[in-house]
């Protein structure tokens, strides 16, 4: 086995000696400062080829890699085993021009959600996945945990806009597949597979991305409400009847108060239970139509924005939920989906679920209504993490959910994804996994038990 130094000497005559260090412990942490991983060096590759020789190297030498790029995950899927590198994708941020016909571009992995949505922004088009981290999570990253956002209703999760990658896979052979052609009906859809897979099939290292229309007219509008059933409903009415719903976000009472008690400043929200941000964009004012429907319900409190200072303040209120619960401490995260028709008993009931384990922990909830996804984040208390987990994922079982909507399996869901797929899915998966990474150096002990 390579000693440290030697590992940084091999690295350096790839990448040159200022692309290769020692990783400092300040990076070897996952954002929520609940993972913390062992790794010797970090290595930044200039390009494609940089990283299928690192990998071609560390196959050889048994040396286990990980891919990072913005580290904005929850499940500890890109934190280091013991020995193992880090694969930084910082240097793989080229944004290519924007095909303007095929409304297409390729970017390199290690580019940001936010970079992406601003280069595809001067060409007049949208980059639709989107979500709080977007200045620090990278494409390759939201590629390789299929990441989902606020805007999956409209337009799905990040595989449905992909229309191509370029990676290294686990033998070193380079895959790529940027063409772009969307009826390309030629066999396995490696660009598909490799979303989702959690950087174990695969390094990627740039992707075709399809993008969409700019809607010049965006409305925002906040519904508050007593009852989560109602905001349900409200959610699937407008739905329903607009076709141009970007989000619907739901926000609860408890993660309200959270914000009032560390900013300390009152939200000026009514003090009602539930808060959904419902958003459309369109190519025509939809304000009114939105409003219209909304009229229907009866005792809810209803605030419409249209410019962009308002739609600001109040989407606000829903990103500042992740980074408000981290003041109180590393949560514990459960990302889970249920049925819609489930979703308002399993909201009301998960606090009381948290109290019979975790005696004293604090529960918030919030999430993206359309899709049934939750957020659940656990601080604070005192008991078991294992029972705690045990008590949340029984609750979504019962409801016929899964116990991951975007965020993956990573580090913490692996011994639960019997829970959500059948021993012959996981077989197969693994066996996926033993033809594009046959020994099994990238990113090992995530997502496959
Ligand atoms: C969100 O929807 O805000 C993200 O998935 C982050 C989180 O769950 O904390
Ligand atoms: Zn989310």
């Amino acid at each position: 086995m390579l000693d440290r130094s030697a590992v940084r000497r091999e690295l350096a005559s790839i990448v040159g000696v200022d692309h290769v260090r020692d990783t400092d412990s300040a990076e070897d942490v996952d954002w929520t400062g609940r993972f913390r991983g062992d790794s010797t060096v970090i290595v930044r590759p200039a390009d494609v080829g940089e990283v299928a020789r690192v990998v071609r190297w560390a196959r050889q030498e048994s040396v286990s890699i990980v891919t990072r790029g913005g580290n904005t995950g929850l499940v500890g899927g890109s934190i280091a085993r013991a020995g193992a590198i880090l694969l930084s994708t910082q240097r793989l941020r080229h944004l290519g021009e924007v095909d303007p016909l095929a409304r297409q571009v390729t970017v390199g992995a290690g580019a940001t959600l936010h970079e992406t949505q601003e280069h595809a922004a001067r060409y007049g088009l949208r980059y639709p996945v989107d979500f709080g981290a977007r200045g620090s999570a990278t494409i390759g990253g939201s590629i390789a945990t299929n990441a989902g956002g606020v805007n999956v209703v409209r337009y799905g999760m990040t595989r449905r806009q992909v229309v191509g990658v370029e990676a290294v896979l686990g033998t070193g052979e380079v895959v790529s597949h940027l063409g772009g052609l969307v009826k390309d009906n030629t066999g396995f859809d490696l660009a598909g597979l490799l979303c989702g897979s959690e950087g174990t099939l695969g390094v990627v290292t740039a992707a075709r991305l399809q993008l969409v229309p700019t809607n010049s007219h965006v409305a925002t509008a906040l519904v508050s409400c007593d009852d989560i059933e109602q905001a349900v409903v409200i959610a699937a009415a407008v739905c329903s009847r607009l076709d141009c719903v970007d989000a619907a976000e739901l926000v609860t009472r408890s993660g309200v108060d959270l914000i009032e008690e560390v900013s300390g400043v009152p939200s000026g929200l009514p003090d009602r239970s539930a808060h959904l941000l419902i958003e459309c964009s369109s190519s025509s004012d939809q304000s009114e139509s939105l409003a219209a429907i909304l009229a229907e319900f009866q005792d809810i409190d209803v605030s419409v924005a249209i410019t962009g200072t308002h739609r600001a303040r109040l989407w606000k209120l829903r990103e500042d939920q992740t980074p408000m619960i981290n003041t109180l401490g590393a949560p514990f995260k459960f990302d889970v989906t249920v049925p819609l028709g489930a979703l308002a008993d399993f909201v009301d009931a998960i606090p009381n679920v948290v109290e019979g384990v975790r005696p004293g922990a604090r529960t918030f909830v919030f999430g993206h209504v359309a899709d049934g996804n939750m957020h659940v984040n656990v601080v604070g208390g005192s008991g078991s993490e294992d029972r705690l987990t045990e008590a949340i994922l029984g609750a979504v079982g019962a409801r016929s959910g899964s116990i991951s909507a975007e965020h993956g399996i990573g580090t913490v869901k692996r011994d639960w994804l019997h829970l959500a797929r059948s021993a012959a899915e996981i077989a197969v998966m693994k066996r996926i996994k033993g033809a594009f990474d046959p020994d099994g150096i990238l990113n090992s002990g995530v997502l496959l038990p």
